[in-house]
């Protein structure tokens, strides 16, 4: 597979993998699961899983991606050739297509934010008025489901396009904009007034409410965060140049995206404390809490209030179109390579699927409310099946493959790019992989099960 594509350059490879990673699973999910999981304990453990698994995992599916230079399916089959390996790979494929299909719902939520920013329809409203806002919205039958195709249909087109070059660039100018636009909007949320009780809910851990559920939400929310357990930045690594180095890229990225995601905490919580928001609100505690913010701390200034909700839910709309992508090239490239489909034709399939599933997701909301499954909506089922078991246990067998099966030659070469780079952590690295992720993991999922009483 000599003609496959690469990419560019050195910032090239970071952006792309920080903008699969960084993205609505920072600032949406990440709030909603540390308010719904008790706050600061929660973001203790799940920086202690950023660190103990996310980092080796994440080595282990550059190492596995670059070396076979094939898609996730694929690098398995190549690198243990009639092994069941291969269905890692292709579990894997399944969750992207899972995720990508609730996702897309989530995605095209920040659209509709967009259209309401930009008529002002945001503005004047108390906290009250944004949660009739948006319960109103998502029930609605039409509109959430709208936006999730619109939202569909640009990633294809940029699936099917090419046009990730354009995206490289873009980036360059737009991931460090949504950075500083974060950076600003934490510090008007830290100045309201009874800001200090949510930064005590961020910041002061209460160790007392941390149960099996808190641990499984963690580490679900660690690998769902850095893009990780399914083979999205395998399938990424697949097209990083031979001296790309991997500790290295491995670990800004995990860096970005960690600050993102704390970032969004300094927002979300002062702000709903301020405005007597709970932070357990689930999904929907984005999309009430921020427009309070911006009401709040500009609502003198109607012109700059909705010049930069415009902008910041644009950028979050970017962000999630740079996860959407990663997401929708797992799944294209697999059926691309594997069943010698066309990438169009591939591609199509992949959008079309999700689009029917996110469909029932979206509706799983508003009119199919009672439709539930193990208490669940359609919507929380595919998001707690993917993040909190799929990615889980895809990540395991993946630390499994990389730390026993995998030749430790095959490692060594990959993490040092054949002896060039000195990597003092690969000791540590291996004995990540064979021991401290897969017993982690373990003892969390047997932990849910109540296997410990
Ligand atoms: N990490 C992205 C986010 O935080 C979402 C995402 C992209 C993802 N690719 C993934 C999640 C692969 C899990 C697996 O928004």
């Amino acid at each position: 597979m000599n003609n496959r594509a690469n990419f560019g350059s050195k910032l090239g490879v970071i952006l792309a993998s920080a903008g699969s990673a960084v993205g609505l699973g920072n600032i949406w999910r990440f709030p909603f699961e540390t308010g719904n999981h008790g706050g600061a304990a929660f973001i203790l453990i799940y920086l202690c899983c950023v660190l103990v698994l996310g980092l080796p995992i994440m080595m282990a599916e550059f190492m596995i991606g670059r070396r076979s230079r094939a898609n996730t399916a694929g690098a398995y089959r190549l690198l243990s050739k009639g092994t069941p390996w291969k269905w890692v790979g292709r579990l894997g494929v399944l969750s992207g297509f899972l995720i990508l299909s609730y996702y897309c719902i989530v995605a095209g939520w920040t659209l509709e934010y967009i259209v309401q920013a930009a008529t002002g329809s945001l503005a004047g409203q108390d906290a009250e008025g944004f949660i009739h806002t948006f319960n109103t919205f998502v029930s609605n039958p039409w509109r959430p489901v709208l936006w999730l195709f619109v939202f569909m249909l640009l990633t294809h087109f940029v699936i099917v396009k090419g046009v990730e070059k354009g995206i490289e660039r873009s980036s360059k100018i737009l991931m460090p904009l949504l950075f500083i636009l974060l950076l600003v909007l934490a510090g008007c949320s830290i100045s309201l007034p009874n800001a200090s009780e949510g930064l005590r809910f961020l910041l002061q851990p209460d160790f007392s409410k941390v149960d099996s559920q808190v641990l499984l939400g963690a580490m679900g929310q660690a690998f769902f965060s850095l893009s990780l357990g399914m083979g999205c930045l395998c399938t990424y690594a697949s097209y990083f140049r031979n001296d790309t180095n991997l500790p290295r890229t491995a670990f800004n990225v995990a860096m970005i995206d960690t600050i993102v995601a704390i970032l969004a905490g300094l927002i979300i919580f002062p702000a709903a404390f301020s405005v007597g928001i709970q932070p357990d609100k689930g999904p929907s505690l984005l999309f009430i809490t921020l427009p309070n913010v911006f009401q709040q701390a500009f609502g003198s200034m109607p012109l700059l209030a909705t010049l930069l909700s415009l902008l910041f839910y644009i950028l979050l709309a970017l962000a999630a179109l740079t996860s959407t992508i990663s997401l929708h090239e797992v799944v294209t490239a697999y059926l691309h390579e594997e069943f010698q489909l066309s990438r169009t034709k591939a591609a199509r399939l992949v959008t079309s699927g999700c689009i029917t599933l996110g469909i029932l997701c979206s509706l799983s909301l508003g009119i199919g409310k009672e439709y539930t499954l193990f208490g669940l909506t359609l919507f929380d089922l595919f998001d707690t099946t993917t993040a909190k078991i799929m990615l889980p246990l895809g990540g395991l067998f993946i630390a499994l493959f990389a730390g026993w099966y995998l030749d430790k030659q095959i490692v060594w070469e990959e993490a040092s790019n054949h002896g060039t780079l000195k990597v003092h952590t690969y000791r540590l690295l291996l004995f990540a992989l064979r021991y401290v992720a897969p017993v982690c993991i373990t003892l969390i999922f047997l932990d849910q099960l109540e296997v410990f009483g």
